[in-house]
């Protein structure tokens, strides 16, 4: 299938779920508060592939990202890691909660696929 329908209501806030799409693990994840206001705070000269969150992000309550590390493919694991957001076992890459590189090998920030909210409860990803 090359477009998958997720219901978001199923995801509580704090709380990153993986789909399959496309062969390949996609990360959808429901940030708090806390989360929201830390990423659009960082400064962009402290980023190694530079963009702001909200050129990451349609909803600032929704990061949709290829659960895929940037640096040799492994898939990163949530809630983990020294920036909070995704945490790379294989090398140590770590990940903020946007889903942007902030530590380790790793040279980018996590994918974001192409989406769209046809309605407040969904997300078609694809
Ligand atoms: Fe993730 Fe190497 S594959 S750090």
């Amino acid at each position: 299938l090359s477009k998958i329908e997720i219901k978001l209501s199923d995801i509580p806030e704090g709380k990153n779920m993986t789909f399959k799409w496309r062969g390949k693990p996609l990360f959808v994840r429901h940030r708090t508060e806390k989360e929201i206001a830390t990423e659009a705070g960082v400064n962009l000269a402290e980023l190694r592939d530079p963009q702001h969150d909200k050129d990451r992000v349609q909803n600032p309550s929704w990061v949709i990202v290829l659960g895929v590390c940037t640096h040799l493919g492994c898939v990163p694991i949530a809630n983990a890691g020294e920036f909070g957001g995704y945490y790379c076992p294989c090398h140590g890459s770590h990940y903020d909660a946007s889903g942007r590189i902030r530590k380790g090998p790793a040279p980018l920030n996590l994918e974001v696929p192409y989406y769209e909210f046809p309605d407040d409860s969904t997300v078609v990803v694809g």
